[in-house]
């Protein structure tokens, strides 16, 4: 990304040098430093995600970010460079999470999620129900592969989605696999605004359990952090299936569409969160039944 660190160059009135951090499954992510030792973390954002439906608009993520930053919990935003849809930000000092990590942080993850809830809201909504429509439909119009069998759960999702109770949405990241946590000590802060959107935090709170693959015990203990009380319990187990469900297109629609780094396999890991969406499947009766019966 030679032109943007002239820019951010330009911009700080001396020489940076750029470390590209690997890790991102989706944009150029790059550490800058100048000679004297001060450092940012540079996003430059790749329109070709946003424009296959894999993130939100460019500019709905900038905003995003910044009002992200308000809570205290994203890194601020130093600066962007529209032109090249680059983000200047804060450079977090600290410990990105593995998913074998998440158990060990969960209230300080809960914590987090309560603050950037509490914040401003985001420019944009979200739903997952609606997302999996647009993938669904993307898939098909480019006659892209999707795991054996993913249509036959279609209707089990719509029973989820019917059961679902509408709930006042609150600004929520939407994507909060482990590599978008990075741990400060006791606090955890969270970066990739990519899919962010005013949605029900039950969802947030069951996609870190699917990102993590948390057991339904630790699922229970993250909600309960969240929550302070065990009602929600079962709308986070059936928003963990969604998220599995709906993000095992995001990696068809990568794969079909924008399949560039050779060193990720994302068809294999559509296939692999297709088969945690179908063994979870078994016991979303119950889990139905629960979330009408409150
Ligand atoms: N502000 C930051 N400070 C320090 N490290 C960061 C920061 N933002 C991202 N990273 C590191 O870069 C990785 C990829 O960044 P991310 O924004 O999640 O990109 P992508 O959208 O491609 O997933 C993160 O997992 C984290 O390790
Ligand atoms: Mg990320």
């Amino acid at each position: 990304m030679p032109d943007v660190i002239e820019l951010v160059s330009d911009w700080a009135g001396r020489p940076v040098r750029q470390t590209p951090i690997k890790g991102g499954l989706s944009h150029l992510i790059a550490r800058v430093e100048t000679g004297d030792g001060e450092r940012w973390l540079l996003r430059v954002l790749d329109p070709a995600v946003c424009s296959a439906g894999l993130g939100i608009p460019m500019e709905q993520e900038i905003e995003n970010t910044i009002r992200a930053a308000d809570t205290g919990v994203g890194p601020k935003v130093i600066h962007h460079f529209p032109e090249v849809h680059a983000l200047l930000i804060e450079y977090l000092d600290g410990v990105t999470l593995n998913a074998a990590q998440v158990p060990r942080h969960l209230d300080a993850i809960a914590t987090a999620c309560r603050t950037l809830h509490a914040g401003p809201r985001f420019v944009n909504d979200f739903s997952i129900f609606d997302k999996l429509r647009d993938f669904r439909r993307l898939c098909r119009t480019n006659g892209l592969a999707i795991p054996p069998g993913y249509d036959d759960i279609l209707p089990t999702v719509a029973d989820i989605e019917r059961a679902m109770p509408a709930v006042p949405t609150v600004p929520c990241h939407n994507d909060l696999l482990a590599e978008n946590f990075i741990a400060q000590g006791d606090e955890i802060r969270i970066v990739d605004y990519q899919l962010s959107g005013n949605n029900d935090p039950a969802f947030e709170l069951g996609d870190i359990a699917a990102e993590a693959d948390l057991d339904p015990d630790q699922t229970a203990r993250l909600a309960r952090a969240y929550f302070a009380t065990g009602e929600h319990d079962s709308r986070v187990r059936l928003f963990h299936i969604m998220s599995n469900v709906t993000w095992t297109l995001w990696f068809s629609v990568h794969h079909g569409l924008l399949d560039r780094q050779a060193d990720f396999d994302y068809a294999a890991e559509a296939a692999g969160k297709f088969a945690r969406a179908v063994r979870d499947l078994d016991g979303v009766g119950r889990l139905i039944d629960d979330v009408r019966r409150h």
